[in-house]
């Protein structure tokens, strides 16, 4: 017979470990599935013959952020080590390439979904592209989706993004004036920080994210942010309060790092930065004619 208490530990390590999401009723071999050829062909995003059809992709930037189930897929060989620099993996460069092609966001988000290079898709519910008004001049970009931007497919809606909320609130901005989204589409399992090679992996498509909203000032929510942004060693702490640089095709557009909200949710005591980093951003929105 099975003892509970078996059970109950098992669940137990589960959690531990991240596994804190059931995403299949049956267990699934992903050893033995990365083994077998991929199902689809790397250049153009298509179904082999046999293959389950994507999903048709609604049209229009509210439609489009509609949640939509990431299908489970198994891992390719195209992921890249852990300690391979931004960019260079094959995944990357696929990336860079899929997400050059894109002239519209809504293109941009259908060859995010169907882009299978980054292994977080494998386990993630959903693809969290963005949320807002992708015609405000503020962009505001976080690390990962979390729990419950997992279920509801958008960013920043769980317990950080309601701080994130009340924050803008103090200086009139909400999300049909600015626009949010993250530097990874997928939830980490449990959580966990993002490697470097999941980076490397989704990175293309935030940068042409970027290109295409041509935002007016930026904002880098938290460390993985702004060190990924401004491709900076330092943490958060340092890179905080002063206005910095990041290049959208040639021009340099402000941008201003801040701690993030989950950060601030466990550390009350920063607030008193974060609000500092609010007012330089309502004084810069002013400066540049930005209601
Ligand atoms: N934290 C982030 O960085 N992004 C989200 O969307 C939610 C939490």
């Amino acid at each position: 017979m099975i003892d509970v208490c078996d059970i109950l530990d098992a669940l137990r390590w589960h959690a531990d470990i991240g596994c804190d999401e059931a995403i299949g009723d049956e267990p699934t071999d992903w050893a033995a599935l990365a083994a077998r050829p991929t199902a689809r062909t790397p250049s153009s995003g298509a179904p082999a013959p046999g293959a389950a059809p994507a999903a048709a992709m609604p049209r229009g930037p509210a439609a489009t952020r509609a949640p939509t189930p990431a299908t489970p897929r198994p891992a390719a060989a195209l992921f890249a080590s852990p300690d391979q620099p931004l960019g260079a993996s094959e995944a990357g460069i696929q990336a860079r390439a899929r997400a050059g092609e894109a002239q519209t966001l809504e293109a941009l988000e259908a060859a995010l979904r169907s882009f299978d290079g980054c292994p977080l898709k494998a386990t993630a519910m959903n693809t969290v592209f963005a949320d807002g008004n992708p015609q405000a001049p503020v962009m505001l970009i976080g690390e990962a989706p979390g729990e419950d931007e997992d279920r509801q497919g958008k960013p920043f809606v769980g317990v950080s993004g309601k701080l994130l909320d009340r924050m803008l609130a103090q200086i009139g901005l909400n999300r049909s004036n600015v626009y949010i989204s993250n530097i990874l589409p997928w939830r980490p399992p449990g959580n966990r920080s993002p490697t470097q090679a999941e980076i490397a992996a989704c990175l293309p498509f935030l940068e042409r994210h970027v290109e295409l909203v041509r935002p007016k000032l930026l904002v880098a929510l938290g460390g993985v942010s702004a060190k990924t942004l401004l491709n900076r060693a330092e943490g958060i702490t340092r890179l905080r309060g002063q206005w910095r640089a990041y290049e959208v095709a040639g021009t340099p557009v402000p941008l201003m790092p801040m701690l993030h909200p989950a950060y601030l949710l466990r550390n009350p005591i920063a607030k008193r930065e974060a609000w500092r980093d609010m007012l330089a951003l309502q004084q810069r929105m002013s400066e540049e004619g930005i209601k």
